[in-house]
């Protein structure tokens, strides 16, 4: 997955940056490149696969200089090589730029470059960032200047750092939304950058990390900052503890906080080389079938637990909507009990954060045993739910410590999606341009998650709020309704409150007889197909003294008459909007449990991995 580093100050340039990349290594990467300021020029070095191959060739013909820019990639645009490999390199060879995000906006960037005469050289959406760059500052911008204006035109979330052999004493660095953070390393007349604070902890503690919209100057004596507006702001330098828990945290004082946050970042990373955003194709490598096989299809069997169980219970939808293949969703802890139908024609997929949940593994084995064709989505490289499936599609959520699961769920959901894409291809259930559609839907989707995390602040304010509720009760309708599942559960693992999932349409059939005043209700209210069903859920509450928090689409303020208090999220694609939703629901749990001064990370009686039945 894709990681940044940057170095500014006396020392070679070289070996600190390969350094740092090496650090990033255990994220996996399929290139890797860096370039330097050398004699007034800028010399670039390119490779794929193991970051050996660059320091080989950086060996053979050294880089020497004391400015420069490194990356590892993981290709979305375009397949790894030495010309997609970053840095991408001006039309004059003057400015280069490394970049971690998707440009949303890239075919019109691009035609609009080519249409002026620009020469592209790569297959990448960065490549277009260093000619709208270049152009800038060929029509006489300033190079913070031409940063600016090159970034307000790109869409999406972006972390970028730019090197220009006109203005040798500095770098630039942009943070836009999530997609990863910026940190700014700040040492004793040097400066370093980097995607991640381990990549530079070697060198300094003092660490300024630049929130979205937000751009630095970097030189080897300090750093300015600005917005994109070029407004002058203040930073602030935080002291990293020197211990490795600490700053594997990095800027946050929980792994929950943290693994919330990644989560713009490990979405890119999921769909990174799996989906073409162009045309809407997806490569699973690891989960081989057959135009036959996947028509031959007759059956599905997701088998998981607790949070894993409800990302199945979302791709259920996703698979039937796209896929037309039925399918079907049990707890691991349960299949094995039923003596399970299955043979061949069937397929058990197996979800798993872990890959090593005793439960699931052997509702794998039983499925195993019965000849059906095992699957499995794992976020944990070489479990044995990896090991023993047949076909996998792995996570790229990054390492979860934290025992909630949060960032796991919305990557395992991604996963389902592709899945349900690449059977739909198969099957021919799908139109090429539906395809396309849904690929220019996830392309998104790193955004809207980032954009419901800025809502933070207001959930931090609810929180305070509420924290006192002895028990709440979570409502969902259609692929909402594992949402109302998964954030019940989020509150009660973290902050041992008593929460209840359940289908907005069931509550008249039970737990509506539990609605006092003393029981909030969440009601997941987004506006799409179920919407007026869900208000009437909320009247039916309201009308019997209950509090409702409403978690609402953007834009829609005639809710707030409705409802106590309303949470809301961008409006979102009907499809994306479950790994939308349970944003706010995860941060409303960490704030509760900060509240109620629970251990977040490791609540009482958890396991991250539960290894026994
Ligand atoms: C999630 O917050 C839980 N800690 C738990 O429900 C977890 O999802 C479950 O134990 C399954 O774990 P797995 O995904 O590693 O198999």
């Amino acid at each position: 997955m894709c990681g940044i580093v940057g170095y500014i100050g006396p020392r070679e340039a070289t070996p600190i940056i390969l350094e740092g990349l090496r650090r990033l290594e255990y994220r996996g990467y399929d290139s890797a490149g860096l370039a330097v300021l050398q004699n007034d020029q800028i010399a670039v070095r390119r490779d794929v696969g193991k970051l050996e191959n660059l320091a080989r060739q950086v060996a053979a013909a050294p880089l020497n200089g004391h400015v420069g820019v490194g990356h590892t990639r993981w290709a979305t645009h375009g397949k790894p090589s030495p010309t997609n490999a970053h840095p991408h390199v001006s039309h004059n060879g003057r400015t280069v730029v490394v970049h971690n995000g998707i440009v949303e906006n890239f075919h019109e960037l691009r035609a609009e470059l080519q249409a002026a005469g620009v020469r592209f050289r790569s297959e990448t959406d960065t490549e277009t960032i260093v000619h709208l760059i270049q152009r800038e500052l060929d029509d006489g911008h300033p190079l913070t200047e031409a940063v600016r204006r090159a970034v307000r035109r790109l869409r999406g979330a972006h972390a970028i750092v730019v090197l220009n052999a006109d203005a040798p004493d500095r770098l630039i660095a942009v943070r836009v939304g999530n997609a990863g953070g910026v940190a700014l390393g700040v040492g004793a007349g040097e400066m370093f950058i980097a995607s991640d604070v381990p990549a530079i902890l070697e060198h300094t503690r003092r660490m300024v990390f630049l929130e979205s919209r937000q751009l630095a100057t970097v030189t080897r004596d300090g750093w300015t900052l600005q917005t994109l507006e070029g407004e002058p702001i203040e930073g602030q330098v935080h002291t990293i503890p020197w211990d490795p828990v600490s700053a594997a945290r990095g800027e946050y004082k929980h792994f929950m906080a943290k693994e919330i946050h990644e989560q713009p970042r490990a979405l890119t990373d999921t769909l990174r080389g799996r989906l073409d955003f162009r045309s809407g194709k997806v490569w699973l490598p690891d989960l081989p079938l057959s135009q036959e096989q996947a028509r031959a299809l007759q059956r599905i069997v997701t088998v998981a637990c607790g949070t894993s169980a409800y990302s199945g219970l979302v791709g259920r939808f996703l698979i039937e909507r796209l896929a037309r293949v039925p399918v079907e969703v049990d707890y691991g802890s349960e299949y094995r009990y039923r003596d399970p139908i299955l043979d061949a024609r069937c397929a058990v997929l197996a979800i798993t954060q872990s890959g090593e949940t005793v439960d699931t593994l052997a509702a794998m084995e039983e499925a195993r045993r019965k000849g059906a064709r095992l699957w499995s989505i794992v976020n944990a490289i070489g479990s044995q739910a990896m090991r023993l499936a047949d076909g996998v599609i792995t996570m790229q959520a990054g390492p979860e410590i934290g025992v909630a699961s949060t960032k796991a769920f919305t990557a395992s959901i991604v996963d389902q999606y592709l899945l349900a894409l690449y059977l739909a291809q198969k099957r021919g259930t799908l139109s090429a341009e539906a395809a396309r559609q849904h690929a220019r839907d996830l392309a998104r989707l790193p955004d809207l998650v980032g954009q419901a995390l800025e809502g933070e602040a207001q959930i931090e304010a609810l929180a305070a709020k509420l924290y006192h509720y002895e028990h709440f009760l979570y409502l969902g309708r259609g692929i909402n309704y594992p949402i109302a599942l998964e954030g019940a559960l989020k509150l009660k693992e973290v902050s041992y409150i008593h929460a209840e999932g359940y289908p907005a349409g069931e509550m008249k059939h039970g737990p509506i007889a539990l609605i006092d005043e003393g029981m909030p209700v969440l009601a997941i209210a987004l506006q799409d197909a179920l919407y007026e069903k869900m208000l009437s859920q909320i009247e039916q509450v309201r009308s019997r003294g209950g509090r409702v928090i409403a978690l609402a689409t953007a834009g829609d303020e005639a809710i707030r008459e409705k409802a106590d208090h309303v949470l809301y999220v961008p409006p979102t694609p009907p499809l994306l909007s479950p790994m939308v939703s349970v944003i706010p629901l995860q941060l409303l749990a960490y704030h509760v449990a900060l509240r109620r001064g629970c251990d977040v990370d490791q609540p009482r009686n958890l396991a991250k991995s539960v290894t026994v039945e």
